[in-house]
């Protein structure tokens, strides 16, 4: 009776660990395709965001924009909410931004409603590290 409760046991703490790593599989983040990123990059932020170094549009230029502390690019007016951001865009604060920028960043000028999807988001962050 006792072997069976521990063997019982054993199995139900199996279950639980294999659970726990199916959960945390989706945090892991795959690296974005750059192709689909420049593809989703076209369509979706060149009408507001050039790629080319000192091109501002409506919006400021994404290159180097990875590693850059936000609001800071000279020669572009930045709205004070994004001139107060106060943080450096890698790969987790683009994230965050591009699924709702309007959340991540209450008062500020880029009007674009986010991208929902990480996928979306992955790719077209690795684009963006490719302006350099
Ligand atoms: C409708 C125009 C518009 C679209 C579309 C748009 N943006 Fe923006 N974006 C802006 C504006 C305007 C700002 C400046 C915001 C401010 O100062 O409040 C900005 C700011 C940014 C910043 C901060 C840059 C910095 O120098 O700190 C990033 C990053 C960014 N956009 C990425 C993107 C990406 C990636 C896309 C496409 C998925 C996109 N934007 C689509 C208008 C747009």
């Amino acid at each position: 009776m006792n072997r069976l409760l521990a063997s019982s046991c054993r199995l139900a703490l199996g279950a639980a660990v294999l659970a726990l790593g199916l959960s945390a599989a989706p945090t892991a983040r795959a690296a974005g395709d750059v192709a689909a990123g420049k593809a989703l990059f076209q369509q979706k932020c060149s009408i507001c965001h050039a790629n080319e170094k000192g091109v501002m549009r409506i919006g400021p230029s994404l290159w180097g924009v990875v590693g850059r502390q936000a609001g800071t690019l000279p020669g572009y007016t930045y709205s004070d909410a994004m001139a107060h951001a106060n943080r450096v865009w890698n790969a987790d604060t683009l994230s965050t931004y591009l699924t709702n920028p309007q959340k991540d960043i209450p008062g500020i000028k880029m009007l674009f409603a986010g991208l929902p999807s990480q996928t979306d988001r992955d790719n077209v962050i690795a684009y963006l590290a490719t302006l350099h």
